[in-house]
């Protein structure tokens, strides 16, 4: 996206957040990468710039019990196996301390949007409800529940279960829910598998599912991810004509966003490819 695509508001908007955080890892047309910890990172955005927040954070999901410190490849892929997949860190609180972090950054990304800014956290079955109160703690009004139904590949333990096949995404709105007359209402329920050849983290999320999330932004507005991972955030945006702007604590995460971002921006969906061992 480049200046003569947007007004002169939406544009300043823009340049206002990357006067306040510096240089980032990575930068094309409206979609900038920052790699640290979103926490730094968001204590320096600037007041009421962005039309929403969207992030998926790590869900550090029964990190209470057994599983605390447990690398999330034992958590979070079957048989531990993640196809080569880097590993990714912030995933060892517990629920008590997950629901004071997670209101902290919401409550940064709350300051950061405009009155009429929608915030969208994904979560899994255990932290539903804490993250339901977190996104209140940190100041969005909760307004309801989407679900993403990634089908039956998902995970049972044993057959004696009722599969954990979906994911949620508590969402709510800084001020009152906007009345918008070029776009909505949205759907409230997705069912998106997830494609190897489309997942790029650990946790990745469908790129499809991530385009019609964004659907709350404006043309041209500007989404926040403070936990970008493989960018999926912000391919979805470039691909739909908005700007976003990502934080990321890893390198490694942050380099792969940022290729994805570029073939993004070519028109192409870029292909997950597993490492060749050396
Ligand atoms: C669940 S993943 C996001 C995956 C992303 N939605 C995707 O499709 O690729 C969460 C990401 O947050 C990053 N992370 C964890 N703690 C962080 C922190 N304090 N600051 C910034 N990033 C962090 C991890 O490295 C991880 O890549």
């Amino acid at each position: 996206m480049t200046r003569k695509n947007l007004s002169l508001k939406k544009y300043r908007q823009a340049e206002a957040v990357k006067l306040s955080l510096g240089k980032p890892f990575f930068e094309s047309e409206g979609i900038a990468i920052y790699q640290g910890d979103s926490l730094e990172l968001g204590s320096n955005l600037p007041h009421s710039v962005f039309d929403a927040l969207i992030s998926d954070p790590p869900y550090c999901s029964g990190a209470a019990g057994t599983a605390v410190g447990a690398d999330p490849s034992k958590k979070y892929c079957h048989s531990g196996n993640t196809l080569g997949r880097p590993s990714f860190g912030g995933d060892f609180r517990d629920q008590r301390s997950f629901k004071y972090w997670c209101s902290l950054w919401i409550g940064q990304a709350l300051r950061a949007c405009k009155e009429t800014a929608y915030g969208l956290v994904f979560t899994d079955w255990r932290q539903l409800s804490t993250m339901i109160d977190a996104l209140q703690a940190g100041g969005f009004c909760f307004k309801g529940l989407i679900s993403w139904n990634k089908g039956r590949g998902a995970r049972a333990p044993h057959k004696g279960f009722f599969r954990h096949q979906c994911e949620y995404i508590p969402w709510g709105t800084k001020g009152a829910v906007p009345r918008l007359t070029d776009r909505g209402p949205f759907d409230g329920c997705y069912s998106i598998p997830v494609l190897q050849k489309d997942k790029h983290h650990m946790t990745g999320k469908p790129t499809e599912l991530m385009q019609r999330l964004v659907q709350c932004v404006p043309k041209g507005g500007i989404a926040l991810d403070p936990f970008c991972g493989s960018g999926t955030t912000l391919v979805a945006s470039a691909l739909e004509g908005r700007q976003a702007i990502g934080f990321e604590a890893s390198e490694e995460y942050c380099e792969i966003a940022a290729r994805r971002i570029e073939a993004a921006k070519r028109g192409e969906l870029m292909k997950y490819e597993r490492p060749v061992a050396v």
